[in-house]
């Protein structure tokens, strides 16, 4: 079990690179297999995930070699076996080889997907996508046994705009006869993204960036050479670590468009933040909170950035609340941050913040990805030594996460 040591209190200051997207990368690597063939993958971030992805990848039979940012993956052999639970159970993207399969193989069994504890993560609105496709499906929680002789084209009217569940239906959807239409498709970045992967491999697929995509089945895909999108949830992790210490950051590579709801809270609480084309630079003193932050889907406040801000809202002037919609138990830092000296009142789906001057040092332990980088921002602001355990969860999704802020003058070591 890792863990950071923290000596809070200096501001960040220097430069950051932001690495590829992992909840990009991940589905592009999940994709190579519907086509397969060989695939070069750039500006793939060296964390956990990525390396649990290409052991998903080699266990169905793939090559897959990474040489730092450069993944290369030939799927031509792939073999429909069934994922082992342990490698399921690392991340929720694996339920992204179900699509995958599916598209391939015509058949598909895996286990119920792991990844960050957030509250109910059901997987019912893939299966309504691929049950309108024609796939019979048998779930008992343990395993899913998934099949269609044909695939077919049809209209899918989501729910709820998932994120996991578009992705899926859109790999489902080049295996099938005809056309499939996804309404109320999510609208994240990263769709867009393997979408942009995708039809670099020759698949039909129009409508990206809204809420409504047509896929044209059965297209012919070949391999190719991708580089994924820059990370916007790192960058917003370091925008946060930036205001909470009071510090100045320059985050190179990222891409500010992705990032707009994010920034607007950061500059209504006094944030300021220069924009170019991919970079940002931002600048701050002590933040004024800032009411109500609410998490949507995008172009909302995303979900994946509500801890990290809470962290650096911890110490602001006033009192900020913060709505949760999209995951039932997303609050699962606050424990943590108040242990450090935060003053906040949790419900299930409301926080309320009260600023205070400075926060202290504590031992606490990492929850999940986003709760653990909170944890280790509340640590940088605070006074005195922190120590963060389960850093393992930070690695999921962070690359070089202690050594990129012992670069801009953190005291932090990985132990
Ligand atoms: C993706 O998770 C991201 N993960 C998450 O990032 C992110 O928080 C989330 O989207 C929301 O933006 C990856 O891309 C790998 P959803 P996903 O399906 O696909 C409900 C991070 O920190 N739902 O959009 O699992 C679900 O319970 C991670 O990087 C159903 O009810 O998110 C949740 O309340 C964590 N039925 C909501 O929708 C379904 O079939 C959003 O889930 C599917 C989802």
């Amino acid at each position: 079990m890792g863990a950071y040591q923290i000596i809070g209190g200096r501001p960040l200051e220097g430069a950051v690179q932001i690495h590829g997207a992992k909840n990009s990368v991940l589905p592009v690597l999940a994709a190579t297999i519907v086509g397969g063939g060989e695939y070069t993958i750039h500006n793939c971030p060296e964390i956990s995930d990525v390396d649990t992805a290409l052991d998903i990848l080699r266990v169905l039979g793939c090559t897959a070699e990474r040489d730092g940012a450069r993944v290369c993956v030939d799927t031509s052999a792939a073999e429909n076996r069934e994922i082992p639970e342990e490698l399921m159970k690392k991340m929720r993207a694996a339920i992204l080889f179900l699509g995958a399969l599916l598209a391939r193989f015509g058949t598909a069994t895996i286990s119920a997907p792991g990844g960050c504890v957030l509250g109910e993560r059901p997987i019912n609105l893939h299966l309504l996508g691929l049950r309108l496709m024609g796939a019979d499906y048998e779930y008992d929680r343990e395993t899913l046994r998934c099949r269609a002789s044909t695939l077919r084209g049809c209209t899918v009217a989501l729910p709820f705009p998932s994120v996991g569940a578009t992705e899926n239906l859109i790999l489902a959807a080049l295996a099938c006869e005809g056309e499939v239409t996804i309404c109320n498709a999510a609208k994240e970045p990263e769709i867009a993204d393997l979408i942009g992967f995708l039809r670099a491999c020759g698949a039909k697929i129009a409508g990206t960036g809204t809420s409504v995509l047509q896929i044209v089945g059965g297209a012919a895909l070949h391999g190719t050479e991708y580089g994924v999108m820059p990370d916007r949830m790192e960058a917003a992790t370091y925008l946060a670590a930036a205001a909470a210490t009071r510090g100045r950051l320059v985050l190179q590579g990222a891409n500010p468009a992705h990032l707009q709801a994010v920034i607007e809270i950061l500059e209504r609480g006094g944030c300021e933040i220069a924009q170019q084309q991919d970079e940002i630079i931002v600048r701050c003193d002590r933040l004024r909170a800032v009411s109500p932050i609410v998490t949507a889907p995008y172009d909302g406040f995303p979900t994946d950035a509500q801890a990290p801000v809470m962290a650096a809202m911890a110490t602001a002037e006033g009192v900020s609340v913060f709505e949760e919609t999209i995951f039932s138990d997303r609050f699962r830092h606050v424990p943590a941050l108040r242990a450090m000296g935060a003053r906040i009142y949790a419900t299930e789906r409301h926080a309320v913040v009260t600023g205070v001057r400075r926060l202290h040092g504590a031992s606490v332990e990492a929850t999940d990805l986003r709760g653990g980088a909170a944890m280790v921002i509340a640590a940088l602001s605070a006074e005195g030594e922190s120590r963060i355990t389960k850093t393992e969860h930070m690695e999921r999704g962070y690359a070089s996460f202690a050594q990129a802020l012992r670069s801009c003058g953190a005291q932090i070591e990985s132990i």
